[in-house]
């Protein structure tokens, strides 16, 4: 058994109601933040973090993923024979980005039968679970910090930020105290999927960064609809916490709910702001608005 973690698995089969009429067609993993699609930001966090093999958990209608990290060969010659040399490079980074395997989630029973479906194609290795609407902002790849948890403690590890107030309920919450020579690691003793505000066990609200250990496959096999009477990933991790040691860790970095409509739009302005040949003339357009 590999120690490494290889393989990441993005769950990306969900219908993306949020988005309507947005996502009728396209799917929500394929909005543009800025000028790439949320998927791709995942992807190059995985990749940045060590990741060699990407596991997307796709569905129907949802083929625009596939074709976007594929080869485009009448996009690539167009651009070819208009000299467009940049775009060119551009476009084929894109489908050399890394070694992608697609498997299909024929029908959406919640994240933890997600997760599920990379059974064979994870195999016995700890792997990473990253959600593409949790877009993160951070340096280094809040993945890579996770992975150097993971090494150190040798058990899976949960991405948690701070979140103080009923804005809480939206996420699964971790129970745990924190290290006493990192702050930033959470003992994890327990987890509630989208608790009421008044019974959350901390402040610590999980968000979509895993990295597990290969037994979990075997406890969601198991594991009965929850939440939402959907498999949940939480309910998965519980069982595992009852045999090996779970951590929770508190990233340095932004995360932005790109999944949302709010979310997105802070997303999109702090990136554009960023952006070296957009920020300046954004940030001028932004402070001459009558606000
Ligand atoms: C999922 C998980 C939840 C986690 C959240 C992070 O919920 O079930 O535990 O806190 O992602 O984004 P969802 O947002 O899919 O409802």
């Amino acid at each position: 058994m590999s120690k490494r973690v290889r393989k990441a698995v993005f769950p990306a089969g969900g219908l993306g109601t949020r988005f309507l009429p947005a996502t009728k067609v396209i799917p929500k993993e394929m909005l543009a933040l800025v000028d790439k699609p949320i998927l791709q930001y995942g992807v190059e966090e995985a990749i940045a973090s060590g990741i060699e093999h990407i596991i997307v958990i796709t569905g129907r209608g949802k083929s625009a993923m596939e074709d976007h990290f594929d080869v485009s060969y009448e996009l690539d010659a167009a651009l070819e024979r208009r000299g467009k040399n940049d775009l060119l490079a551009l476009s084929r980074s894109v489908s050399s980005m890394a070694r992608i395997s697609y498997v299909r989630q024929k029908e959406p029973l919640g994240l933890g039968h997600a997760v599920l479906c990379a059974k064979e194609l994870v195999g016995d290795e700890p792997f990473a679970v990253i959600l593409p609407d949790d877009v993160i902002d951070a340096d280094p790849p809040c993945l890579q910090q996770m992975i150097e948890v993971f090494d150190e403690k040798g058990g899976s590890v949960l991405a948690t930020m701070t979140i103080e107030g009923p804005g809480i309920s939206a996420y699964g919450v971790l129970a745990g105290s924190p290290d006493s020579a990192n702050p930033r690691i959470y003992n994890c003793t327990g987890m509630v999927e989208k608790p009421k505000f008044a019974d959350a066990p901390s402040t610590q609200a999980i968000i979509g960064r895993y990295v597990l250990t290969p037994r979990v496959f075997a406890l969601l096999e198991t594991t009965a609809p929850g939440a939402g009477g959907e498999i949940q990933l939480t309910d998965g991790i519980k069982a595992l916490l009852k045999e090996e040691k779970v951590y929770g860790y508190n990233f340095t970095g932004k995360r932005f709910d790109a999944g949302d409509k709010f979310g997105m739009l802070q997303a999109t302005v702090e990136f554009a702001l960023k952006r070296p040949e957009l920020g300046e003339k954004f940030r001028a357009y932004l402070k001459g608005l009558e606000l």
